[in-house]
């Protein structure tokens, strides 16, 4: 019997409540391109990468001179967020210093991306003056800068609501602890890290370094996965968490994992429960066409208990996937219980998640833009309640059915849409069982551009 989605009790974070309907205007980020002045680029302007926005990028001269410089102009003085999208198609990172008005603020890495047509957003959080203000990025190694392709800045807003423990579907159950009161261990190569993550013993697995990778890496019972830094993690491979219960992953960077790697998933979580993925950041490309690479956080065989918090999923095209078949039924109905809240999807295509038979699955506070394709999708016997997101470029936010998948039900409140379409719902889903705090949407943005993603927790 389904009960009502609206029995819990709920506190709003925020005391006014945006309940913005289509169009309503909210703040956004100004892009400022690399290749148009007032930005200077002390290198070339080049178009020979795909992928690019605007007419091309900079690439920087490879010498600790090649800057790249942008002028902004701030609205008020305050906390300014920077997005710089980025590739590097070279194994070694190319770090350089954030200067803001002529002070440097802090050293930013730019990791591999994998290609050089592989572009990737880094944000970062200064502080501005009103008015005019320079951003330049001075390289600190003689590789020079990564190819940059624009800066996104916006200034002011609300304040973040900064990230928090465990709530959610991953408390039930028994709840997650992951390595818990087992030994702690620092792992700096790949074979290091997949002998750690088979032990059948807790452990805490502090992993340091982005290893390259080309089958799946199995994670056995009772681990805690975390990555050290903003740039540790895995890159064409990703964590397989089959048959086992009670995980942690937090602050890896999992990318470009190919179908033929194993899974094909950055992370795979197959007939496990209690499970913690949070402020990891996943992502591939989306020029490769649909198979090349598969799923980003795909949950499948009856998998349940499961949080998905505070993760940046981007450039992909099937990002999340709950529930593999129509007609595994017997198995998984009554399972695949996921919520997920504030992570970032952008630039996802499909499957923000796709569910079948999980109910009610929770999407809460998540902030979605550029979502090519759909965002969330309720599908057979499945139960989404959909509430206090906000949308942004997301032609259609949510619905239910998906391809040849008869419709489940979804339930959506509270959201924000902008320059978005207004989704589509059905019916009724189950109740939370759990306590929670909704944010208000109109802040979710703010929040989840501030402490999505690696390098704002430390572990
Ligand atoms: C290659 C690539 C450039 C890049 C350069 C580099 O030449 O085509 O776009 O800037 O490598 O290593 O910096
Ligand atoms: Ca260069």
């Amino acid at each position: 019997m389904k009960a009502s989605a609206s029995t819990v009790a709920v506190t709003l974070v925020a005391a006014t409540m945006v309940l913005a309907g289509n169009g309503t205007a909210q703040a956004a980020p100004t892009r400022y391109e690399a290749e148009n002045s007032p930005a200077i680029c002390t290198g070339t302007i080049d178009s020979n990468h795909a992928g690019f926005s605007g007419s091309g990028f900079c690439n920087g001269n490879n010498a600790t001179s090649g800057f790249a410089q942008f002028t902004v102009n701030a609205s008020s003085a305050g906390t300014a967020t920077l997005g710089f999208r980025f590739a590097n198609g070279t194994t070694t990172v190319r770090p350089a210093n954030l200067v803001v008005n002529g002070s440097t603020v802090q050293n930013v890495s730019f990791e591999g991306t994998g290609a050089w047509t592989s572009w990737v957003t880094k944000t970062l959080s200064v502080a501005v003056n009103s008015g005019s203000n320079t951003i330049r990025l001075n390289p600190t190694t003689a590789n020079g800068l990564a190819n940059i392709d624009f800066l996104d800045f916006e200034v002011g807003g609300t304040t973040p609501q900064p990230p928090g423990g465990l709530i959610g579907w991953g408390t039930q159950g028994g709840g997650t602890t992951g390595g818990a009161g087992g030994q702690t261990v620092t792992v700096t190569s790949l074979s290091a890290l997949t002998t750690a993550a088979a032990s059948t013993s807790p452990m805490i697995i502090r992993v340091q370094g982005r290893f390259t990778c080309n089958a799946d890496v199995r994670v056995m019972s009772n681990k805690s996965i975390l990555g050290v830094g903003s740039g540790s993690g895995l890159n064409g491979c990703g964590l397989n968490l089959r048959d086992v219960s009670n995980i942690i992953v937090r602050n890896m960077n999992i990318g470009f994992v190919q179908a033929g790697s194993g899974n094909g998933d950055a992370i795979h979580i197959d007939h496990a429960t209690r499970i913690w993925i949070d402020h990891n950041d996943l992502s591939s490309d989306t020029t490769h066409g649909t198979d090349f690479y598969d799923g980003l956080l795909d949950i499948t065989h009856a998998a349940d208990f499961i949080t998905v918090s505070w993760n940046r999923l981007h450039d992909h095209i099937k990002c999340s996937l709950v529930g593999h078949s129509d007609s595994n039924a017997s198995e998984d109905r009554g399972h695949l219980r996921v919520t997920y809240h504030h992570n970032w999807f952008s630039g996802c295509a499909s499957r923000n998640p796709r569910v079948r038979f999980g109910n009610p699955v929770h999407v809460f506070n998540n902030y979605y833009n550029n979502i090519q394709d759909y965002g969330a999708a309720s599908t057979i016997e499945g139960g989404v309640l959909v509430e206090g997101n906000y949308y942004e470029n997301v032609p259609d936010p949510f619905h239910v059915g998906e391809g040849s998948s008869p419709p489940g039900t979804l339930v959506a409140r509270n959201n924000t849409f902008v320059n978005s379409g207004s989704g589509g719902t059905s019916g009724s889903v189950g109740s939370i069982p759990y306590q929670y705090s909704l944010e208000s949407s109109g802040n979710v943005r703010a929040s989840v551009m501030a402490s999505a993603g690696t390098g704002r927790i430390s572990v």
